[in-house]
This record gives C-alpha cells, sequence and structure tokens, in this order.
C-alpha cells in the first residue's frame, strides 16, 4: 500500500496532470481533494493530448478508481461535457465517483466572481472567472448547495431559496445586475441532477476501504502552494487549500495513510493572473521561455508569466507540504541557454531574506539574489536515465536538491508520460 499526495510546489502549472498520469499507472485510485475547474490539466499519452479540468489525471487508466473529494466545488455542467467528451474519445467511466459532500458552483457564483473583479479598481486577482471563490464562500458561510441536497428536490428548492434571495439583492441593489429566476434555475439543475446521479456515493468511505485493502492511492493536486488561500502571496492566491494538508480535509482520508508527498516543480518559474513573482523576466529570455515552453494557460489560455527558478518558493513549498520528493519538470525547456539562473535568497532593503515574507509591501521591496550556473548546449529531450544527462543539467538538479533541501526524484524532459527520469521506487 502507498498513498502518495502530489502538489504543485510553486503558482500552478508545474506538470501535476502529467506527473499524476504517470504515477497513476501503478495506482489503483486516484482523488482530486480541492479546486473546481480553475485547474487544467495536460496529459499527453502516445498521440493523445488530453486537458483536463475537473476529472483526475488517473482517469486514463482504465483500470483506476478516479474520485471526486469533498473539497472539490463542482460546476456540474462542465464536469458532466467534460465526461461526454472523454467518453466520446473512448475513456471510461466504469469506475469514477463524486462525493456527495461536494459544494456545487451556482450560476451566481460565476456572476458575482465576474462582477467581484470588475469592482475592484487596483488588485485584482486575475481569478480564472469559473466561480471558484464565491462557491468556497459560500461553503465558509453555510449556505453552500452539496452534491447530497442535489439529490432531492425538497432540500435542493429549500436551500436553493434561502441563498437565491440574498443573491438576487446582491445582484441587483450592490452591482446593478439581473436577478436569477428560481425556477428555471431548479429545473435546469434537477436535469443535471439525474445526469450526475449514478456517479454520486461517499467517496471517503470508498478511500478508506482501498486503503485498508493496500491498494495505492493518489491524491492529485490542483493549482499550488503558493496560491494556498493560508500559505500563498495572499490575497493573490484561490480560495481552497491546495497544500498537501487540504488533500486530506478535501477527501476525508487521516493523515496517518500518507506515506510520500511530491512537490512537483518546473526548472524555471511561472505565474498565471497577479501577484508578487520576484524572479519574473520581462525580457527577450521571459519571452523565450514562454515560447519554447509554450507557457499558455490550459484554462483560460492567457500568457503565463515566466522568470527563473526561485528556490526560496520551493523550500517554502518543501516545509508547509512535509515534501518527501520532488518531482522537476521541464527540464528540457532550458536546453541551450548558456548562463542559467537561480534565486537563492531576497534583497530587501538592507536585510537578506531567505524565507518568503507574509506582507505583500515587504515583497515588493525585494530583489532576488541569483547564482549562475552554466547550461547545457544540447536537446535532453530523448534522455530517460540520469546518468544520460549532461554535466551542467546535473548539476543544476543537484543544486536545487540542496537549495531546497529536498531529494528530486523524478525528472521530466518533454510532454509525454515516456519522457520521464525515475531516480527513486515510487
Ligand atoms: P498542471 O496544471 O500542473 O497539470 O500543468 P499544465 O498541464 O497546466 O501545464 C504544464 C504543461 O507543460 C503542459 O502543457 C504539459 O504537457 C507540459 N509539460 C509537462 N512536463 C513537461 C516537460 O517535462 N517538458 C515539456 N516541454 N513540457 C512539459
Ligand atoms: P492548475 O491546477 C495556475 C490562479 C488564477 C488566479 C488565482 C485565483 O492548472 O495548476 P481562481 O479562479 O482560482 O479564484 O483564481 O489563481 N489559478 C491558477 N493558476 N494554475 C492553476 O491550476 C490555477 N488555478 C487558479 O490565475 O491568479
Ligand atoms: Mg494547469
Amino acid at each position: 500500500m502507498s498513498a502518495i499526495i502530489v502538489i504543485g510546489a510553486q503558482w500552478g502549472d508545474e506538470g501535476k496532470g502529467k506527473v499524476t498520469d504517470f504515477l497513476a499507472e501503478k495506482s489503483e485510485v486516484v482523488v482530486r481533494s480541492q479546486g473546481g475547474n480553475n485547474a487544467g490539466h495536460t496529459v499527453i499519452n502516445g498521440e493523445e493530448e488530453y486537458k483536463l479540468h475537473l476529472i483526475p489525471s488517473g482517469i486514463l487508466n482504465p483500470k483506476s478508481l478516479n474520485l471526486i473529494g469533498n473539497g472539490v466545488v463542482i460546476d456540474l455542467a462542465v464536469i458532466l461535457d467534460e465526461i461526454d467528451c472523454l467518453k466520446r474519445r473512448g475513456v471510461s467511466f466504469e469506475h469514477f465517483h463524486i462525493s456527495d459532500r461536494a459544494h456545487l458552483i451556482m450560476p451566481y457564483h460565476k456572476i458575482l466572481d465576474t462582477l467581484e473583479e470588475q469592482a475592484k479598481a487596483d488588485g485584482k486577482i486575475g481569478t480564472t472567472g469559473r466561480g471558484i471563490g464565491p462557491a468556497y464562500v459560500d461553503k465558509v458561510n453555510r449556505v453552500g448547495i452539496r452534491v447530497c441536497d442535489l439529490m432531492d428536490e425538497k432540500e435542493f428548492r429549500r436551500k436553493l431559496q434561502i441563498v437565491l434571495e440574498q443573491k438576487n439583492t446582491l445582484l441587483t441593489k450592490v452591482y446593478g445586475a439581473d436577478p436569477l429566476d428560481m425556477e428555471s434555475m431548479v429545473a435546469e439543475f434537477m436535469v443535471l441532477a439525474e445526469r450526475v446521479r449514478p456517479f454520486v456515493a461517499d467517496t471517503s468511505v470508498l478511500l478508506y476501504d482501498a486503503l485498508k485493502a493496500g491498494q495505492n492511492v493518489l491524491f492529485e493536486g490542483a493549482q499550488a502552494t503558493h496560491l494556498d488561500i493560508d500559505h500563498g502571496t495572499y490575497p493573490f492566491v484561490t480560495s481552497s487549500n491546495p497544500i498537501a494538508g487540504g488533500a486530506l480535509t478535501g477527501s476525508g482520508v487521516g493523515p496517518t495513510w500518507v506515506d510520500k508527498v511530491i512537490g512537483v516543480a518546473k526548472s524555471y518559474t511561472t505565474r498565471v493572473g497577479n501577484g508578487p513573482l520576484p524572479t519574473e523576466l520581462e525580457d527577450d529570455m521571459g519571452e523565450a521561455l514562454r515560447q519554447k515552453g509554450h507557457e499558455f494557460g490550459t484554462t483560460t489560455g492567457r500568457p503565463r508569466r515566466c522568470g527563473w527558478f526561485d528556490a526560496v518558493v520551493v523550500r517554502y513549498s518543501v516545509r508547509v507540504n512535509g515534501i518527501t520528493d520532488l518531482a522537476l519538470t521541464k527540464l528540457d525547456v532550458l536546453d541551450g541557454i548558456e548562463e542559467i539562473k537561480l534565486c537563492v535568497a531576497y534583497q530587501c532593503g538592507d536585510k537578506i531574506l531567505k524565507e518568503f515574507p507574509a506582507a505583500l509591501s515587504e515583497m515588493e521591496q525585494c530583489r532576488p539574489i541569483y547564482e549562475t550556473m552554466p547550461g547545457w548546449m544540447c536537446d535532453i529531450s530523448s534522455c530517460r536515465k540520469f546518468e544520460d544527462l549532461p554535466k551542467e543539467a546535473q548539476d543544476y538538479i543537484a543544486r536545487i536538491e540542496e537549495l531546497t533541501d529536498a531529494k528530486i526524484s523524478i525528472v521530466a524532459v518533454g510532454p509525454e508520460r515516456t519522457q520521464t527520469i525515475i531516480r527513486s521506487d515510487f
């Protein structure tokens, strides 16, 4: 039995989908525990490319059980559409379940996500506009609607009536928008309810049974540590807990089952949306990384901001997640760069900071302190063993291990499942 949590160690899009798909070959169960369709996980399997938003990346392994945990917020129309699209491509949903405790993203959440962003003169978060934040707000405010409520029309109506009254007041009186109609929403959701009903289950029980039976379980993180509502660059974060702890609360599994936490980090840094990015490169090098790494969002298509690898960021993630292993992805994107920079600390006025500060005002004054390493002037995309990598690439990996205090057990040298170097048993 092994229970492995896969999380993002930077600001998202590190290649969690690829790493999960790779590890899913040996896993009986794959579970998503937080976030929603703000996530975009790309999995390339031979000729086929899949862009998954809500469905776990283990779905391409026909034998594994794929679960959506209680911590995920679900846009029903989106998940059903994703299921239909994947089914048309021959993907099986025989072993797939959605938690009866997961919260729903309702139409007013999506409208409010956009209106709230528009209303912010400065400090727009740059959300994905999928209603994620407002859905989690309602969950914490105890007015959220859960999958189990949807299964019972009377209960759904009762809850919707209370919350819709509040939301319509907000929409009309504060934002001057149109109110939403209760009856048409009930009719729409009752149709969706019947389509989703066959998948609904108590997923915590399924996970417990699998773990008790000695099966391998993989927790697929979405977003990333520095987008975490508690540990990220608040307020430029998402509204869930993408750190390893969130995988447990979001799936109903206790910490004693977990064997490993794999932090996925890109060989450089990217961020989509607003907020601090200390090593951001707004020059030709930044553009070169964006083009070579195809750094455009999987969900919104926005160009990702690019910069050098920031060891302060990843070391922080090693600490707050209890990372046992790092997966370093996209090393091939650095091919042919003569000199590669690594941020080792920040200069903040006359202080040198080795930890990411909490206050954004302090962060804004931080300038990265770089170390420079020689690059490798060859193509590494066909390397399959650590020893096949040029010495400069091996040294870069070793230096990141030193700076982040974690061992790099997986190195990805291309988007394909096979373009992976494994240095440890999983
Ligand atoms: P996720 O959100 O963490 O799952 O990452 P995304 O799928 O949003 O973005 C990662 C992108 O990098 C995807 O297009 C992957 O196909 C691609 N990718 C993953 N690993 C590698 C790698 O080692 N090399 C290259 N060149 N691309 C990679
Ligand atoms: P994956 O799982 C990168 C960012 C958004 C925005 C902030 C808040 O593919 O790594 P939200 O819509 O969540 O309220 O937006 O978080 N964001 C992501 N950035 N990858 C993601 O997911 C993201 N999910 C949200 O761009 O800055
Ligand atoms: Mg992504």
